[in-house]
């Protein structure tokens, strides 16, 4: 039978088994007269142990070329794993020329050379180890609004001339909403960011939901706080290994720093508030906090370390600061809009969202004081066709990534990153 690692790996009494078993060679050892590969099929983190004995030509067998093994799956007589492969037969089925392969047996290479190499770099422990958090954050997430969603929204027509690339799926959610009461969508979204920031991608994946008959930012608050926490917790205890390898080797310290946003109540703060607590450190900062203007990010980064490293949601911002799709608070002096952010540490801003503005003239308003108003009607008629209060939010998948895992830069949590002037792949 033809086994992934991962399921051989798992095989419980092992007994000497036929199995076959294919992927790409980590580590070569010989002593004596016994050969010990090392065979990863990206399925786990682990690797499996082949044993062959010296009829076979370690020359043949180099760090990184892929093979065919068959064999026996036995127990191992070695502490470090449950079973290995006896092999009877190894064929390689692609030499890798070890003297041109970027990759050495045995060395860590930091996150910034391996991005230099972005079709080989998921051949090592670590983008192996992020990327199946990425997977498996996927899916978790795709589970945590199976119950409550009924479709899936494509977000792209490519059949109007000239096409777009949508930068959220948020107004067609809405859409949806406005029939399915509670809606998510999951896929690529595009914004031409100029900055080389360490959390901007031209292309990222957005997590986004739409809920009808929502009244409040504090419902909407819970669901983002159990997208959270539900999702971390399902990738916690379904890759172990994979989360361990990053906050060892990546992030010390993270798992505590996890721990910490797992247990504890993400806090709420106000724009004005958040405001306030900037202004009485205003020193620490290059732009000058004020009421008004938008947060940067090194405001952000204060004012969650000043909320003793618990995400906080900012909520009610100025409405001169937001789109015109969010819910006007009626108030004054300052006026503001029904807005949240979440921010988080290590990176700020994790998730953005609101209360839509669904009273038919409330919107009008804004809409022509945007000047949109011809190309909204399609929005508006949803205010005058059985409009229902109602709010969402969007999560940056791969900022979400980053919190988790302790990861410093965007580029390393997507498999191919793409952003200003760089499309290496
Ligand atoms: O705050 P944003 O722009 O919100 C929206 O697009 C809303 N329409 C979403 C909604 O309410 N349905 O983006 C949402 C999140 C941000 O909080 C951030 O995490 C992420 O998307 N994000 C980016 N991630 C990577 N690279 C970029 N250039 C990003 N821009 C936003
Ligand atoms: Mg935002």
């Amino acid at each position: 039978a033809k086994l992934s690692v991962r399921d051989a790996l798992g095989t419980q009494n092992a007994s000497g088994e036929r199995v076959k078993v294919q992927g790409w060679i980590r580590s070569v050892r010989s002593q004596k007269e016994i050969l010990f590969l090392h065979v990863n099929d990206g399925s786990s983190l682990e690797s499996l142990q082949v044993v062959a004995d010296s009829s076979f030509d370690s020359r043949e067998l180099a760090f990184g070329s892929s093979v065919e093994v068959q064999g026996q799956l036995v127990k191992s007589l070695s502490k470090r794993q449950n079973v290995e492969l006896k092999a009877e037969k190894i064929e390689v089925v692609g030499n890798c020329d070890a003297k041109a392969f970027p990759f050495k047996y045995k060395e860590r290479h930091p996150l910034e050379y391996l991005r230099q190499y972005p079709h080989l770099r998921c051949r090592t422990n670590v983008l192996g180890s992020i990327l199946r958090v990425r997977s498996e954050a996927t899916a978790a997430i795709h589970s945590f609004f199976q119950p409550s969603s009924k479709i899936k929204v494509p977000e792209e027509n490519f059949f109007n001339v000239p096409v777009f690339l949508t930068v959220s799926g948020q107004l067609h959610l809405e859409v949806m909403s406005g029939a399915f009461t509670q809606v998510f969508t999951f896929g690529p979204t595009f914004r031409a960011e100029n900055s080389q920031s360490r959390r901007h991608l031209a292309e990222f994946y957005m997590v986004e939901a739409e809920i009808s008959f929502l009244e409040s930012l504090q419902d909407l608050m819970q669901v983002v706080e159990g997208l959270f926490k539900t999702t971390t917790m399902t990738v916690l205890s379904n890759c172990p290994e994979d989360v361990e390898l990053c906050h060892k080797f990546i992030a010390p310290g993270q798992k505590d720093r996890l721990e910490h946003m797992l247990k504890n109540n993400f806090l709420i703060i106000s724009y004005t508030e958040a405001v306030e607590i900037l202004k009485q450190a205003s020193q620490n900062f290059t732009f000058t906090p004020e009421w008004g203007a938008d947060l940067h990010t090194e405001h952000e980064k204060y004012l969650v370390k000043h909320c003793g490293d618990i995400p906080v949601f900012v909520i009610n911002y100025p409405l001169a600061l937001k789109p015109f799709y969010m819910r006007d608070n009626e108030d004054s002096p300052q006026h503001t809009v029904a807005a949240v952010d979440l921010l988080v540490p290590g990176v700020g801003e994790l998730f953005g969202g609101s209360l839509r503005e669904e009273r038919y003239h409330f919107l009008e308003q804004r809409l022509a004081r945007s000047g949109l108003t011809e190309a909204y009607q399609w929005y508006l008629d949803l205010r005058r066709f059985g409009s229902v209060p109602h709010g969402g939010f969007g999560m940056g998948f791969e900022r979400y990534l980053q919190c988790i895992l302790g990861i410093d830069n965007i580029k390393d949590v997507i498999p191919f990153p793409r952003f200003t002037h760089s499309c290496l792949l």
